[in-house]
């Protein structure tokens, strides 16, 4: 049995603590809010629970082995740094810091004391994305051309942090994922229609050394909610539509190729190829579920998480990136 408490219980906080009174090799042992009121209501959902708005006494428990982190970004490289000098493993919600140098300071004290250090970068656990690296890896879709994602709704205007560090996380660690290794060069615009220094639109552009392109649009100013991401390889393309009920993937058998003319060398003639769509069956687990549990199982066989420490670095590196390009009017950035 590992121990568990959860640090913050606003809008994702909840979602953690259900996930993890429902495995069943963890203890849920308590919860952290700073908010007293917030802890009324953990309270007659949860009576077991310890409830505390100091996080320390759920550091200093010693039924605590392990602690989640759903706080906002600022404050989580000074509580995940507490957690885990108390040698505590700790899971962290996206983005890991709000600076790659924080992040890589988790990463080392994470080893330092053999601890699991993880970040919940939700998407990767989905059957949608699992099912989309299954395609890659297969081969089934070829060399991977571009992806091109959209991630926008009338969204909740944050306080402490622009769309950037909001939204994109998701498209950015689902890239890393996918990918497998960094853009050489990002360049980025965002803009904030409020008048505030916080961006609330951003159309974030990576380039790979061997040609591949990404583009991430993120809003919280768009009349309807999109979900929606284009993934085109050399043999089938791929469109990812997270709010479809099912049917989320869809695989389409199409392409060009091109056919040279020997005559006419600077002729290339396009060769369209229009085949097949199909749509995997994807299991509906819900994907913070697994999240949580294999945080618990890392924990418990000794093994580094999926989305492990460095997975969070690289995904707040390339925000970092985005955010210079943003600030210098779209200009590119070298990673
Ligand atoms: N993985 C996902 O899909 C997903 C979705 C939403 C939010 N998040 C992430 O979850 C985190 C929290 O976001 P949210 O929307 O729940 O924020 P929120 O503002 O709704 O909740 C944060 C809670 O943390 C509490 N808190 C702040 N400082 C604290 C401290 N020092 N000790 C104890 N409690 C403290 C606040 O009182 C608040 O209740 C963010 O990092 C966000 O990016 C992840």
């Amino acid at each position: 049995m590992i121990g568990v408490g959860v640090i913050g219980y606003g809008y994702w906080g909840p979602n953690l603590v259900r996930n993890f009174s429902q495995l069943d090799d963890v203890q849920l042992v308590g919860v952290a809010d700073k908010r007293a009121e917030i802890l009324e209501r953990v309270g007659g959902k949860y009576p077991h629970l310890k409830l505390t708005s100091d996080y320390e006494e759920l550091l200093n428990n010693p039924k605590i082995d392990a602690l989640a982190i759903a706080t906002p970004v600022s404050t989580h490289y000074p509580i995940a740094k507490d957690v885990l000098s108390k040698g505590k493993h700790v899971l962290v919600e996206k983005p890991l810091t709000v600076s790659s140098q924080e992040a890589w300071e988790l990463v080392r004290l994470s080893e330092k004391n053999k601890r699991v250090l993880m970040v919940d970068h939700t998407f990767i656990y989905t059957s949608a994305v699992q099912k989309i690296k299954d395609l890659l890896l297969s081969g089934e879709l070829g060399d991977i051309y571009y992806l091109d994602s959209v991630r926008v709704n009338l969204g909740l205007f944050q306080h402490d942090i622009n769309v950037l560090w909001d939204l994109a996380p998701h498209d950015i660690s689902i890239m890393d994922y996918l990918f497998d290794k960094l853009p050489e060069e990002v360049n980025a615009v965002g803009i904030s229609h409020i008048g505030n220094a916080l961006e609330n639109t951003a159309h974030l552009h990576f380039y790979y050394p061997s040609g591949e392109t990404a583009h991430v649009h993120v809003s919280w100013l768009a009349p309807v909610k999109i979900r929606l991401m284009l993934i085109g390889g050399s043999k089938k393309m791929v469109v990812y539509n997270d709010l479809e009920p099912s049917e989320k993937i869809k695989v389409y058998d199409k392409g060009i190729t091109l056919i040279k003319d020997e005559k006419n060398l600077h002729k290339a003639l396009v060769d369209y190829r229009i085949g097949d769509m199909y749509s995997p069956h994807l299991e509906p687990t819900e994907a913070l579920h697994r999240v949580c549990s294999h945080f618990v199982s890392c924990i418990l066989r000794g093994e580094t998480p999926i989305t492990d420490g460095e997975a969070g670095a690289r995904v707040v590196k390339i925000l970092e990136a985005c955010k210079r390009s943003i600030s210098n009017q779209g200009e590119r950035v070298k990673l």
